[in-house]
Order: structure tokens, then sequence, then C-alpha cells
């Protein structure tokens, strides 16, 4: 798939539809250098510290938690709609135990500024490094905002990743 350069806000709608439904693919390295791909529905994107930043709220139970821990980067793909069913997939399997990419047959391709790859079969990636990581205040959390994992202690850590490139498909507005 052709790739092009392109400005970090500039597919900024097609994102966050894509974050509500199917969910996006964030992409980390394990200890092992292997990509992991785990699905987002939630995250933002924004400027902090006049940087373009993604901010993606990782669950401390998820493999994708340690790895990003430990490489400081990663990035998040947006699937064309005819792979949308392979969001579930990644959502659900954990890297643990599944070689995710071989499974769903997804090819790892390297970034241009960081050490997570991207996914080629993706039609945008943004590739991000950590700046900064925030832990969600339980005490803040209004009861109807309580989720299932919460009262066990599985909350969210929020990474910031100063977003440092972006590629999207050439001919992306005909493919979402
Ligand atoms: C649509 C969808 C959205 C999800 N959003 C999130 C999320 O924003 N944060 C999170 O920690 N887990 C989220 N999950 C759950 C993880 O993707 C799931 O637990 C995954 O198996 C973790 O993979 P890993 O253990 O390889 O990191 C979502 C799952 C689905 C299906």
């Amino acid at each position: 798939m052709a790739k092009t350069v392109v400005g970090p806000m500039e597919f900024l709608p097609e994102t966050l539809q894509a974050l509500a439904h199917p969910g996006l693919l964030l992409v980390s390295l394990d200890g092992r250098r292997r990509p992991n791909a785990m699905t987002i529905g939630w995250g933002s994107v924004g400027i902090y510290w006049g940087l373009p930043m993604f901010v993606v709220p990782v669950r401390k139970s998820r493999y994708t938690y340690g790895c990003i821990e430990k490489t400081g980067d990663f990035t998040v793909n947006a699937l064309p709609r005819k792979l949308a069913d392979l969001a579930a997939f990644c959502g659900t399997v954990s890297g643990r135990d599944h070689d995710k990419l071989a499974e769903a047959q997804l090819t790892a391709a390297p970034s241009l500024r960081v050490k997570s790859p991207i996914i080629e079969d993706c039609l945008i990636h943004y590739e991000c490094k950590v700046v900064h990581a925030n832990d969600l205040a339980p005490k803040t959390l209004p009861h109807r905002l309580v989720r299932p994992m919460d009262p066990r202690g599985d909350y969210h850590r929020f990474f910031f990743g100063e977003i440092v490139a972006v590629r999207a498909e050439t001919n992306l507005r005909r493919r979402l």
C-alpha cells in the first residue's frame, strides 16, 4: 500500500471515527522485540506542552502495558473497513499467549521515528514517543463510570505519546 507522510491532525475525524468503531490498533514491542497489537476504544489526540500528542489508556493487566513501559514508544493504526473484524480479535486475546499479528495475517513494517513498528495493512499510522504517563485516580471517578475491572484495581495508565510521524494511505478517503 502506498503511504504518504501527513500532518498530525490531518486525518483526525477519520481517526476518531475508527476509535469509536471498530477501535484502533495500539502496537508495541515486547521484551523479545516481537510486535504486539491491542485494540483501543478510548484515547485522544490533542496538544500538550505545545506538542501534538496521542493519549492512550492501557489497563495494567494488558501485556501491552509492560511493553510500552519498557520500550517507551508505540504506534496507533487504523484498520481498513474490510479488516474491521480484527479489532475484536486483537481486543480479546493477549500477546502473552498469542502471536496476534501472525494469527491475523497482519504485517509489521518499520516506523520512521520509533522502535515499535506500524501495521502495513492499516490505513493511518501514528508514531508516538512516550513523554509522560498518568494513572487514573479512582477516587475521582463517578459511580456511573466505574467498570467491572475497576474494583479489582485494574485501572488505566494514560500514556502521553508525542506524535513524531504520521503516514496515511494515499487514496485514504475512498477506503475508510
Ligand atoms: C473495541 C475494544 C476496545 C478496547 N479498548 C481498550 C482500551 O482503550 N484500553 C484497554 O486497556 N483495553 C482495551 N480493550 C481490551 C484490550 O484490547 C484487550 O484486553 C487485549 O486483549 C489486550 O491485549 P494484550 O494483552 O496483548 O495487550 C479493548 C477491547 C476492544 C474489543
